[in-house]
């Protein structure tokens, strides 16, 4: 595969197979970069900024890859001549924000009118959100969505010879583009994704409408990616999916999620696995056995329940009820009894009465979740749950608040249950406020913090929980556990 195209072969057409035809984009805008860099007399800093999850965090790894490949310097800092806002649209208030931002790169841009700026990811699917950026937000120069990111080397070269606004949006796509570069934000922890999209079509998530169906990648791809993370300082890696648990039903040849993670188990020089998100209709004993057995795999489920209400989780379209998941969430616990287990609830679901809630609070206090994700319902356009008659705010307001202090009890308690041990942490950064001390992230998902060389980052240490603080700990580290 030839990923440096020379200068003849750039006069001629682009190759028509992926990934050379975007080597053969990067390198186009490599040539732009070179020739406004030498105009301006100053190298170009290009900003990807993130708003959604972490599918939209690697893809903003897989952005700023291809950003640097084609000469840019990459920095934090938005007042840069390319910006490119990663967008989520699971709740209305990410929306918000990214309006809120566009206004402030627009009176960066009046000051630098050399500057680029582009929105992509999930909010870039609803047709209504590109109307309104057409109309209201002239000064934006390219828009593309979740299924072409993979072209963003084209779309890239495309704005650098077009003078007006570039937008190209598809409305689903089958194809997975390999081998493109990345640029990881961390050099020894990584997110893999292992498929994309979501068919659960839960009433209320506007996910499926914006990330198309499910596609799983092969395990193969899956695997060699791994491996060269791994030979690369890559220690933990995360596998990400809409669904992991459906993982490989779609593939040519089927493989379950549990047999995919056996395989990944058995690479070399890997320390940690992770993944998310687990649908509980989905999650087979396999996968239980797989993760007692595993050295591995973190001690850590994120188990979304959303309501515990059956009626609601009904109306939602999860497809399990609250005994189904209390006697999976038992099933855990007893076979893993070493786990956290993390959870996603929303509130104000339409139709939600308080005996509603008061469902949710009793499965919240059975499972004991070590963390809980509270969300309040927002309303998307085009989802089924957006035509049910919503629950005022203020009792949405009550309800929300009840339950989040019920929540961070049972956090506070799980936690202190650990206090006192010893054990392992990825040493991940130094601390943000105190720069003797390190931030390390144990099996279970819980950060510590202990005081250390930085040189340890990237580590992983043995470290003595001295002190609860909530949802965190202040530790020390031990010589051997
Ligand atoms: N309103 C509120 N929360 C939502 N989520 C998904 N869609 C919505 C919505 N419309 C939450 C779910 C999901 C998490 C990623 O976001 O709890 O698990
Ligand atoms: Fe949305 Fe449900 Fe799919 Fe999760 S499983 S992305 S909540 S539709």
């Amino acid at each position: 595969m030839n990923m440096n195209p020379d200068i003849k072969s750039l006069n001629q057409e682009p190759p028509k197979k992926e990934p050379e035809r975007q080597y053969y984009f990067i390198e186009k805008c490599r040539r732009y970069v070179n020739s406004e860099s030498i105009r301006l007399g100053r190298t170009l800093n290009a900003a990807v900024v993130n708003f959604g999850c972490q599918m939209n965090a690697r893809d903003s790894e897989k952005l700023a890859g291809i950003l640097e490949k084609a000469g840019f310097n990459l920095t934090e800092n938005e007042d840069a001549d390319f910006v490119i806002f990663n967008t989520c649209t699971v709740r209305d208030n990410a929306n918000q924000r990214v309006y809120g931002r566009l206004g402030h790169l627009n009176s960066l841009k009046k000051k630098n009118p050399a500057m680029k700026i582009a929105l992509c990811g999930c909010m870039m699917q609803e047709n209504s959100v590109v109307e309104k950026i057409k109309k209201s937000y002239s000064f934006v120069d390219l828009i593309f969505g979740t299924h072409n990111i993979y072209k963003f080397a084209e779309l890239l070269a495309n704005m650098f010879e077009s003078g007006s606004m570039v937008i190209d949006i598809w409305e689903d796509t089958d194809q997975i583009v390999e081998d493109l570069p990345v640029e990881r934000k961390y050099p020894f922890k990584s997110g893999i994704n292992i498929m994309f999209g979501c068919n659960n079509f839960c009433s209320y998530c506007i996910v499926p409408y914006v990330r198309g169906r499910e596609r799983s990648r092969n395990p193969e791809d899956i695997i060699r990616e791994i491996e060269s993370l791994v030979a690369d300082g890559v220690v933990e890696v995360m596998l990400l999916g809409q669904n992991v648990n459906s993982y490989g039903k779609n593939l040519e040849n089927p493989i379950s999620f549990a047999q995919l993670l056996r395989k990944i188990d058995k690479i070399e020089g890997l320390k940690r696995i992770r993944f998310m998100t687990s649908h509980p209709k989905d999650l087979s004993d396999e996968l239980i056995q797989v993760m007692k057995e595993s050295k591995k795999i973190c001690r850590h489920l994120h188990l979304p329940l959303q309501s515990g209400s059956t009626r609601i989780l009904n109306a939602m379209n999860r497809r399990y009820t609250k005994e189904q998941y209390l006697a999976l969430a038992e099933k855990i616990r007893r076979e893993i009894p070493d786990i956290a287990i993390t959870t996603d609830i929303i509130v104000g679901f339409p139709g939600e009465e308080i005996a509603d809630l008061d469902e949710t609070i009793d499965v919240v206090k059975k499972v004991k979740y070590d963390n809980a994700f509270t969300f309040i319902y927002s309303k998307r356009t085009g989802t089924p749950a957006a035509a049910m008659e919503q629950v005022p705010e203020h009792v949405v307001k009550e309800g929300f608040d009840r339950l989040l202090k019920v929540v961070q009890d049972t956090a506070r308690q799980q936690a202190f249950l650990l206090k006192g041990k010893t054990l392992e942490a990825l040493v991940e950064d130094v601390n943000e406020q105190d720069a003797s001390f390190l931030t390390g992230r144990l099996s279970n998902n819980t950060i510590v913090h202990f005081k250390g060389d930085k040189g340890l980052i990237g580590k992983i240490v043995p470290v003595y929980l001295k002190e609860c603080c909530g949802f965190y700990y202040l530790g020390e580290i031990r010589q051997g556990i």
